[in-house]
Parts: structure tokens; sequence; C-alpha cells
């Protein structure tokens, strides 16, 4: 893609697609400034009767543990302002972890039920953190498959602590997806935009897969489409 702006439109028309193929289809979506854009295509597109929510049922793939889901960097948060307010998907048919500390083994057992009640995902939209996270699994000596607690590493802290106005203020964990939760998608599409982004999709394309570069791990997956601008694109080889 050329830019950030062709990329936006060009997930948002393969979204699009699949729900008009599959009315109730269910999305894995992200979070992050990435999505942002393919968010605001999709409201434009149900504003003009081209996308319809109603049967949809979505599933987000974190959340910070710690923020109260109005909190303005809760991913509850964003993925209303950004998606649910201005569209017409049905509450219940919304999903995004909300973790209290008391008991996340408990919501993470659950998350993952209702993603199995529900069917399965049909299309799961991924980002890449700038050390090739997917969802908050980040980069270990192992991964877990399933819906998990995970602590953050400086990394992510560092990188997310733009949207806070203080670095102290970003929550040191979250609940995530699991790799395997994820890899169990139909299909998957990753984003990703702008230089600092250039590495990660480098190694995750470089033919290896290791557990120090989780979005490795999507080249064993059979559908994966990776949507990348020319900053991006910029270290993989020719
Ligand atoms: P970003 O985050 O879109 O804000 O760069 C992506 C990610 O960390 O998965």
């Amino acid at each position: 893609m050329d830019n950030y702006n062709e990329l936006s439109k060009q997930a948002a028309e393969i979204l699009a697609e699949q729900v008009r193929k599959k009315n109730d289809s269910v999305l894995g979506l992200p979070t992050g400034s990435t999505p942002e854009g393919m968010y605001a295509c999709l409201v434009s597109m149900y504003k003009n009767s081209e996308i319809d929510f109603s049967a949809v049922v979505t599933f987000n793939l974190d959340e910070y543990v710690g923020l109260p889901p109005d909190h303005p960097q809760s991913y509850n948060y964003y993925m209303h302002s950004n998606l649910f307010d201005h569209v017409n998907a049905k509450k219940s048919n919304i999903h995004i972890p909300h973790c209290k500390e008391q008991d996340p083994d408990l919501i993470c057992r659950e998350y993952e039920q209702e993603i199995k009640n529900a069917g399965g995902i049909d299309l799961q939209i991924l980002g890449i953190g700038t050390n090739g996270h997917i969802g908050f699994n980040e980069p270990d000596q192992f991964l877990y498959t399933k819906t998990h607690l995970v602590e953050l590493t400086e990394e992510t802290i560092e990188a997310n602590s733009r949207f806070f106005k203080s670095r102290d203020e970003v929550p040191l964990k979250a609940v995530t997806m699991g790799v395997g939760s994820i890899m169990a998608a139909e299909k998957i599409i990753l984003l990703a935009s702008g230089e600092s982004k250039a590495e990660a999709i480098s190694e995750m394309c470089s033919g290896k897969v290791t557990t120090r570069v989780p979005a490795s791990l999507l080249q064993l997956h059979r559908e994966v489409t990776v949507f990348v601008d020319r900053e991006a694109a910029s270290l993989l080889k020719k």
C-alpha cells in the first residue's frame, strides 16, 4: 500500500466484505493507533448503508487490567468512541475482556468459552508492536495459547505511554487473547504503518518462527494477509 489511508480503506473493505458474505460474522478486533483509520472508514461505510453490524459479534484482543471501562485510555472506551458508538452493533454481541484484579483466571477462561460458544472467530484483525507482539503476547521464552493475564514489557509500556499523561500511569498488566486463540481464527489480517514497525515486520516475515517475535508464528497460519504501508515495508527483502 502506498500510504496509511489506502491501508485503512482496504482493511475496512475486507472487513465489510466479510460481513456482507456472512452477516453474523465473528470479528476479532484490535485497538491502538494503527486501526483508527480503518474504524473511521467503517463508520462512514455504515453511514452510507454499506455495512450492517446488527448481527455481527465482536471479540477484542486485549484490555488493560486496573482501568475502569469508562477510563479514556481503556480499550473499552477506545472501541466505543472509535466504532461502537457510531454503528448498530448490539451491546450483547460486543466482548471486551474486563478484568478485575481479583479473578483474572476465571475471566480468561470465560472469555475463551465465549469465543467458542460464538463458533470461533471468522476474521481477526491485528496490529503489531514494535517488539513484534500481537495482542499483548509479548516476546518471551514461551507464549501462552489461551487468553491470559500478562505483565507488559518495558518496550510496550514505553510505546503506550504516549497515550497517557505520564509513563507511571500506564497499567503494568493486561489480559490478552493467547497466540492459540488468535491462530484459531479462520482468516487474519495484520496492519502495520510507519517506520517504527519496519523491523518487526521484517522479522515477522523472516521465514523463521520464534517466540521472541510473537507475530512470526503467523507464518504457520493458512490465511494471513499483511497490509503495510511503504515505511513499514521498508526493511522487507525484495
Ligand atoms: P499501535 O499498536 O497501532 O498503536 O502502533 C499496535 C500494537 O501494539 O499492537
